[in-house]
């Protein structure tokens, strides 16, 4: 039975991976009115990646016999003012995700939690690749300035990007 503390931060981190969600579908929106689709078909995997993850928190929580809390999902932003600051808060967004999945591994540790700690190996290792995977694609936008023919290859090259679920037997 998983103790109250990291239940409460678990319960935390299932409603962060749905705000991830809702910003990244919200981004998908914007890209899709400014006549991007391959952005917003890579933001739309994205939205997929974050759902996949809270379904994978909501499961592990009722595995360690807790309780799930749904609570309200944070109101997200509608437009950018450009790719670029959308890709920007991208990236602070998936830096505030990596605090929470550190604090998270703390408290299990502090708790000497070892089934948590495994758990969340998991998902630190992601937060790795998912803030190079953002830096990246940030550079390459400053490369061409967001904009012009570049702008318009990288959309043909984020068209290609398709979902696979990390954990389809949980799925
Ligand atoms: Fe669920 Fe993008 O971290």
């Amino acid at each position: 039975m998983i103790k109250k503390s990291l239940e409460n931060a678990l319960n935390e981190q299932i409603n962060a991976e749905f705000h991830s969600a809702y910003i990244y579908l919200s981004m998908s929106s914007y890209f899709l009115s400014v006549g991007l689709g391959g952005y917003a078909n890579w933001m739309r995997v994205q939205y997929q990646e974050e759902l996949a993850h809270a379904t994978r928190f909501f499961d592990y929580v009722n595995e360690r016999g807790g309780r799930v809390k749904l609570s309200p999902i944070q109101e997200v932003q509608v437009d950018f003012t450009g790719i670029v600051d959308a890709f920007e808060k991208t990236l602070e967004h998936e830096q505030v995700v990596t605090g929470m999945i550190d604090h998270l591994m703390d408290l299990a540790i502090q708790e000497s939690d070892h089934a948590t700690k495994s758990f969340l190996q998991w998902f630190v290792d992601e937060q790795v690749e998912e803030e190079a995977n953002v830096e990246q694609i940030l550079n390459n936008l400053r490369l061409i300035n967001g904009e012009g023919q570049g702008l318009l290859m990288m959309d043909r090259e984020m068209q290609t990007r398709v979902f696979v679920n990390p954990f389809s037997a949980k799925a």
